[in-house]
């Protein structure tokens, strides 16, 4: 591996980070007056979460964030993004707000001042009130509005702390899972409704940056995008043409618009019946970074199954995968990063980057996952090759701090640097935290230290 003989220089006050998500982590969905959520009800309902799990207790993070803070600190992270809950600050989505509610990120953010890490807050990190969805939730227009009032309350409450404001994590995957796919909440597949999702969702962008730059001295605004290098599984032309179906969606329909101003050119005419006029502009408002989250490349295979003519296939024989079964392919988070660079010059900051496994204590009490080690060793390798060819890297954040609920796969995947012991709730950090702590320190020291 190149990588590992590599030596970058980071740009000065270059941010090493951890990520978390409200739903993931939060728990008490059910205290101090919080509304539930689509996943409340997705995870009730769908029966499609691995083992019935719900996010009911996830990792009490509630209770126990001073904890989190506190190995957070120990760790040496210099930021830490998190998503606040919109049904836990305004229970129905729009009207009242809670005031208990909002007091939990004032206690969460003063403990991450006091322990010098800069908060990175997301509005939304798919945990929509289900008083919204029962509206009609993203298919209705008026969500935007909703969006922007919850924004302005968030920059009015916490702009005298917070400057680093995300208005959507992975717009691309809660749009396409829950309202194209059936495979995420709300659980709907409706290629109508699943457009329209997209399109609203990018007017709530456009409305949401408007209100934090109107609330929040100084603030540095992005969006959090999920992208990824969208791969033909196999040389056969429908699955080719699926791959680039794929790719203008995962990769286009939200950053080039809030970006470019325009939706790429394949999707422009499904998108124009739910557009009206100036929405593009509406859209398209002036932000200072683009937050990146990456893991793999996707293998694309057509399908029948839905209305996007999309399956998602394996990488070919030969790809190395992780124990979850994603690609590990470090050279495509290079590609990556210097390919959005070219098209949107923006500062970058990579919000997501990381790898699960079934990770287990050992006789010793300690967690060995040697397996992510080696991952991360890697893809910060090509993180160092991007800077050093020219792409404007300003921060990398892990996913995540903690194991946590992941989605469809609930508690089964652990995606953390600790290790949480869901029985008694007991933080364990694993042998890549360490290994973390000593990049993070290293780099601090020098900021051109030989690697590998
Ligand atoms: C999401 C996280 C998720 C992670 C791993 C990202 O798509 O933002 O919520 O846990 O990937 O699947």
């Amino acid at each position: 591996m190149a990588a590992g003989l590599h030596r970058a220089k980071l740009p000065p006050g270059f941010l090493w980070g951890v990520s978390t998500s409200s739903y993931q982590i939060e728990g008490a969905v059910r205290e101090d007056g919080r509304g539930p959520s689509i996943w409340d009800t997705y995870c009730r309902r769908s029966g499609r979460i691995a083992n019935g799990d719900t996010g009911d207790v996830a990792c009490d993070h509630y209770h126990r964030y001073g904890e989190d803070v506190g190995l957070m600190h120990q760790l040496g992270v210099g930021a830490y993004r998190f998503s606040v809950a919109w049904p836990r600050v305004m229970p129905a989505g729009r009207g009242a707000a809670n005031e208990a509610g909002l007091a939990f990120y004032d206690r969460l953010i003063d403990a991450l001042l006091s322990a010098g890490i800069e908060p990175w807050l997301c509005l939304y990190h798919w945990d929509l009130p289900q008083a919204l969805d029962d509206l009609g939730g993203w298919t209705n227009r008026d969500c935007a509005l909703w969006f922007a009032d919850y924004a302005m309350l968030i920059g009015r409450r916490y702009g005298d702390r917070v400057k680093r404001y995300a208005t959507f994590n992975e717009p691309s995957v809660f749009t396409l899972f829950g309202y194209g796919l059936r495979k995420a909440a709300p659980g709907i597949s409706d290629y109508t409704q699943f457009l329209r999702a997209v399109h609203h969702v990018n007017l709530a962008h456009g409305a949401a940056v408007d209100s934090l730059r109107a609330s929040v001295a100084s603030a540095s605004i992005g969006a959090i995008h999920n992208c990824q290098p969208c791969r033909a599984a196999t040389r056969n032309p429908d699955d080719v043409l699926a791959a680039q179906r794929l790719d203008a969606y995962w990769n286009g329909a939200f950053p080039d618009p809030q970006l470019l101003g325009r939706y790429p050119a394949s999707l422009a005419d499904a998108m124009a019946p739910h557009q009206q006029p100036d929405d593009l502009a509406q859209i398209c408002r002036p932000v200072d970074w683009f937050g990146l989250n990456h893991y793999s490349p996707h293998y694309v295979t057509a399908s029948t199954e839905n209305a996007l003519g999309i399956g998602f296939g394996s990488a070919p024989a030969g790809v190395r995968r992780s124990t979850m079964g994603w690609p590990v392919e470090p050279d495509a988070f290079r590609e990556t990063l210097i390919g959005i660079h070219r098209r949107y010059g923006l500062p970058i900051y990579v919000l997501e980057n990381g790898t699960a496994a079934h990770d287990a204590i050992g006789a010793d009490g300690e967690v060995q996952d040697q397996p992510r080690i080696d991952y991360l060793l890697a893809y910060t390798g090509s993180l160092f090759e991007a800077i050093s060819a020219g792409a404007d890297v300003r921060g990398y954040f892990i996913w995540s701090l903690l194991d946590n609920f992941e989605w469809g796969s609930g508690y089964g995947l652990r995606f953390g640097l600790v290790y949480v012991d869901y029985a008694t709730q007991r933080r364990i950090p694993k042998e890549s935290f360490r290994w973390y702590g000593r990049l993070i320190a290293a780099r601090r020291l020098t900021n051109a230290v030989s690697w590998g």
